[in-house]
């Protein structure tokens, strides 16, 4: 058997079909740029995670970026961000010209609750990073900022759809951030992403900064740039809204057939909370000390397996910075993630589970 970690070529027929529908649709209408579908992109998602404004923009990474500037976080600013995450969290605060400050994670890669600590005369903002679909607890880390006067910029790039005490992914902080990079559980066919704020000055701002600094052609307010999603892009993501909840339902009872056939296997971790409503199952990472073993040995059973992430940032060059980050360390030595997707076949993750109970035994 051959199960690659992920294959968006795997998508159902009748999903490639309305997207083959909706790209027709489009290209009779010839708009390509703003228009109907991003219009109705950002007012669905608004009502679905009940944020009051919801901005598209072309990536998560620029969505990053255009919250800090937003916020006018920029040179002489520290802002605190974990350890363990995907790059982008990290690169932004550079490209702004601030300083990240790297803090240690919990043992599931969420930012550490004693972050409080990182703080300085400096500091203006947090990132917390829900890391594989899991919240951050959201509510104590906005209790923190709070008292620190703090700007608070959730990345809930893998995190669309999580809900903390009704609440979603992005809608706690400042400004939330969101990728609609094609892998991710809300995914394109592209490049997108999109800003979250319930505050109408940072969505007046956001939607300056990613448009030249115009919100009428040729006026421009301040120096902005172009961020713009694609219409076509909106359009394959209102595609696939429609399948949203279908999609998570079956990213759901993926993940228990995983939990069901792992348990009790001495020297393995499974993420116990991957069924709970603050998590998305984006991604399902266990951990073992024996992780690149495991990895190779499922290679040779021909299963895909991907590392999430094989380093910690402030161990990487542009990044460099000290500290122990044992927690964040550790998952990066120990974290594997296993194929889960709406499309993989539930005989495959029978055969994963045996292959891992294999190797174990
Ligand atoms: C945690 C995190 N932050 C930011 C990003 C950046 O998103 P994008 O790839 O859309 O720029 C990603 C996506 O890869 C991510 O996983």
């Amino acid at each position: 058997m051959q199960i690659p970690f992920l294959d968006l070529k795997r998508m159902d027929e009748e999903h490639k079909a309305a997207l083959k529908s909706k790209f027709s649709e489009m290209l009779d209408k010839g708009i390509f740029s703003g228009g109907d579908e991003v219009n109705f992109l950002e007012s669905q998602i608004s009502t679905y995670l009940k944020s009051s404004f919801s901005i598209a923009c072309a990536n998560g990474t620029d969505a990053l970026e255009l919250a800090l500037r937003a916020l006018e976080i920029g040179a002489g600013d520290e802002v605190i961000i974990p350890a363990m995450t995907w790059v982008s969290t990290a690169e932004v605060v550079v490209m702004v010209g601030a300083t990240p400050v790297f803090w240690d994670t919990d043992a599931d890669g969420l930012l550490a609750s004693d972050w409080e600590k990182a703080i300085t005369s400096k500091t203006k903002a947090v990132i917390p990073v829900h890391i594989y679909g899991k919240m951050v607890d959201m509510e104590s880390l906005m209790e923190m900022a709070r008292k620190y006067n703090l700007f608070v910029i959730e990345d809930g790039a893998q995190s669309f759809g999580s809900f903390q005490n009704v609440k979603s992914a992005g809608t706690f902080g400042d400004v939330g951030c969101l990728s609609f990079y094609p892998t991710k559980n809300f995914g394109a066919l592209g490049e997108a992403g999109m800003c979250l704020t319930n505050s109408a000055e940072l969505n007046k701002r956001i939607r300056l900064l990613l448009n030249h600094g115009q919100l009428v052609r040729d006026e421009h307010e301040l120096v902005g740039r172009n961020s713009r999603i694609d219409s076509i892009q909106a359009g394959f993501l209102n595609v696939f809204f429609e399948k949203f909840d279908l999609f998570q339902t079956r990213r759901k009872i993926f993940a228990n057939m995983y939990l069901e056939g792992l348990t009790g296997i001495d020297g393995l971790q499974f993420p116990t909370s991957i069924l709970k409503e603050d998590h998305t199952a984006h991604l399902l990472v266990i951990q073992t000390v024996r992780r690149d073993d495991l990895k190779l040995f499922l290679r040779e059973k021909g299963i895909g397996t991907a590392i999430h992430y094989p380093h910690i940032l402030p161990d990487l060059m542009p990044f460099r910075s000290d500290g122990k980050f044992s927690n964040a360390r550790m998952l990066s030595k120990e974290g594997l993630s296993l194929p889960l997707n709406p499309w993989i076949k539930e005989v495959e993750i029978e055969y994963i589970v045996k292959a891992i109970r294999d190797f174990f035994t």
